[in-house]
């Protein structure tokens, strides 16, 4: 669907522009508030709706409103960070260097990202759009675009980490991509 303008409920504006790009004509503007209700969910859906549901309640239900949720999680780490991604390192050393610290001397390094999309239209119905990408956590971060854990996350069949490959081999082939290409399914089959 072309010329949708939904407001992203969530205040990262990396995935907003990341959105942009994955969702052709369509402009997705981050909700910028500081009263965002707190991530409970046990999942990344709940916590999508959860946030969906919050946008959908400030924008008195005149926008659509899109929501996501995603994560990495880390096998050996027995699926953490997980839903608590955003959250794992509130205080100390960054995200990065704790994650990097607790992988320490373990040869199992596979990982998967997940990104799960929620878009609520203004009659209030639900659309659903999930992604994964597999791979393995390098041994130390490389590369400058993307965010998060991307300087240390290399896709699998890859070399490079999503940082060094790139927001355009991000837009093709990110877990944030295959959610949003899902979507868009869903969306045309409504
Ligand atoms: P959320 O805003 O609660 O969904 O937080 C997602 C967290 O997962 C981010 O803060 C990152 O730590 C991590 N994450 C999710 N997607 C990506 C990505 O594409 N690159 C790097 N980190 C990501």
């Amino acid at each position: 669907m072309d010329g949708l303008k939904a407001v992203l409920a969530s205040r990262n504006r990396h995935k907003a522009r990341e959105l942009e790009r994955l969702l052709p004509g369509w402009t997705v503007e981050p909700l910028d508030r500081d009263d965002y209700p707190p991530e409970t969910g046990a999942t990344y859906y709940d916590n999508a709706v959860l946030k969906a549901r919050f946008g959908r309640a400030v924008t008195l239900g005149e926008r659509w409103v899109l929501a996501e949720d995603s994560g990495l999680e880390v096998e050996a780490l027995g699926g953490r960070p997980g839903v608590l991604s955003a959250r794992y390192a509130p205080e100390g050393p960054p995200a990065v260097a704790k994650l990097l610290g607790e992988l320490e001397g373990i040869d199992d390094r596979r990982a998967h990202y997940t990104s799960e999309l929620v878009l609520l239209s203004f009659d209030g119905r639900e659309l659903r759009g999930t992604g994964t990408l597999d791979g393995r956590i390098a041994d130390e971060p490389v590369g400058s675009e993307g965010f998060g854990y991307d300087p240390i996350f290399v896709p699998e069949g890859q070399e490079r980490t999503v940082a060094e490959l790139g927001n355009e081999w991000k837009a093709e082939n990110s877990h944030r991509a295959r959610a949003a290409q899902a979507l868009l399914e869903a969306l045309s089959r409504s």
